[in-house]
């Protein structure tokens, strides 16, 4: 199995959904790419995994910043939000991406539409879609052999 897929008609579907996500995740870290339209609930999803993580801070897109960072929670979180880079500046920060991707952490990156998601290392896909009302569709893809286990925890 490639891919986990799951349509959550409401925000509390998508917090069962990031607690089952974080529950899995948490033992040995994880690298995360988001992609999808604005809106579609990228940010949303990463707000709820801390939630699940007991992150006492409010999460907030880090598109000024670049970077947010949580550690108040059982283990740390790292939000970048690409939005404001350039498609050249994505490859300066390449190796730095690697860090956050290595560690007991949970590391999400908010990519912009025009840059190609590409990072060499093991890593879960998460494809937000949505259209209408409160209805997501989030599309869970393993990259990396070392990532496939968390796919088959949440086809469970
Ligand atoms: N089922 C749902 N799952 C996630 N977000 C939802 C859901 N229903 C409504 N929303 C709302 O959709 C919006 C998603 O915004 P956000 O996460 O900031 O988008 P993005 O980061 O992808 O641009 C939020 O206002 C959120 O409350
Ligand atoms: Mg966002």
């Amino acid at each position: 199995m490639k891919n986990y897929v799951k349509t959550c008609s409401s925000i509390d579907d998508t917090r069962e959904l990031a607690k089952r996500f974080a529950d899995i995740t948490k033992q040995k870290g994880c690298f995360v790419n988001l992609f999808g339209d604005i809106g579609a609930g990228k940010t949303a999803f990463v707000r709820l995994v801390a939630e699940a993580l007991d992150i006492k801070e409010k999460v907030t897109s880090p598109s000024f910043t670049i970077l947010n960072e949580y550690h108040t929670g059982e283990i740390p979180i790292y939000h970048f939000d690409l939005y404001r880079l350039e498609n050249v500046g994505i490859k300066t920060i390449t190796d730095e991406l690697r860090e956050y991707s290595e560690g007991k952490c949970l590391t999400f990156v908010e990519w912009a539409e025009f840059s190609q998601g590409e990072v060499p290392f093991d890593r879960i896909e998460i494809n937000v879609t949505y259209d209408d009302d409160d209805n997501r569709c989030y599309t869970f893809t393993a990259i990396g052999e070392s990532k496939k286990e968390i796919i088959e925890l949440l086809n469970k």
